[in-house]
């Protein structure tokens, strides 16, 4: 297994693993150690089925299956299908802002994992943003205002980029959630900015409006390019991120440019399960 740093103080790319095969318990054990420090993990050059996917993924902890059923894989509940080919049930055509994965629920899912089965010859790239590296680089004031704070989380996203907007039975199954905004590490002594701008309502006891002007202050340090591993997918690529340090985006790509990724992701056990 080789490791190399792919972006400044996190993200790194694995080389010589097939993640196809049962890992055993000293390869595994090694690649999480890795990922949780990284936050970020990318395997080039795999060949995964919706099977081997799940397999892998459910090494890390209990899968989760995304509410918006028209996204699922017909094959394995757990695999969401991002793609805007022609057979896609829900087809995922926009640039998406930045945001962590279901931060509106009470125990937000810990690993997010995609994989690449058709690349973008255009845009189509994902972003990830330091979270841990951002909050340690907060300045003072900025930090003063953050430390002991919680935020409102909505399902709703705030611009309406969503390809499809929610369904009432959606909405009515995800309610707002409250969380720190600046979250501990589950396992690691390490603390991060929770920030998912597209679906942060309120900061605090801060106005919507008070909230909004923090959150794009907070966004604009989170990004800056130090803090930003920018993504262009090759086919086989299989990267993940952890969403209690990082978050990400999508950028824009021509509609007639394929593109087509599957997702799944996991759990924290339940005695960590809440973001603290
Ligand atoms: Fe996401």
């Amino acid at each position: 297994m080789q490791v190399t740093p792919i972006a400044d103080g996190f993200a790194a790319r694995i080389t010589g693993v097939d993640l196809s095969r049962p890992l055993d318990d000293g390869q595994f054990a090694e690649i999480k150690s890795l990922w949780m420090k990284r936050r970020v993990v990318l395997f080039p050059g795999q060949k995964l089925d919706d099977d081997t996917l799940v397999a892998f993924a459910g090494r890390f902890g209990r899968l989760f299956v995304h509410a918006q059923t028209s996204l699922l894989s017909k094959k394995r509940k757990e695999v969401m299908e991002l793609s805007n080919l022609p057979e896609a049930e829900r087809k995922t055509t926009h640039e998406l802002d930045w945001h962590t994965d279901q931060t509106y629920t009470p125990q937000p899912v810990f690993g997010t994992m995609l994989y690449g089965l058709v690349a973008p010859t255009e845009g189509g790239q994902t972003l990830i943003a330091d979270l841990a590296g951002a909050y340690a680089s907060l300045p003072a004031a900025l930090r003063d205002r953050v430390e002991g704070v919680t935020a409102v989380y909505s399902a709703e996203p705030r611009p309406k980029v969503r390809e499809t907007p929610l369904n009432e039975g959606e909405k009515q199954r995800i309610p707002d959630c409250t969380h720190p905004l600046v979250r501990t590490h589950p396992y690691l002594d390490r603390k991060a900015l929770y920030l998912s701008p597209l679906h942060m309502k309120t900061i605090g006891g801060l106005s919507e409006n008070d909230s909004l002007d923090l959150i794009h202050e907070l966004t604009a340090h989170a990004t800056q390019p130090a803090h930003v591993y920018r993504h262009t997918w090759t086919v086989g690529d299989l990267i993940m991120w952890d969403n209690t340090s990082v978050m990400h985006r999508r950028t824009p790509f021509p509609p007639e440019v394929p593109r087509y990724l599957k997702r799944a992701g996991f759990y924290l056990p339940e005695d960590r399960a809440v973001p603290f």
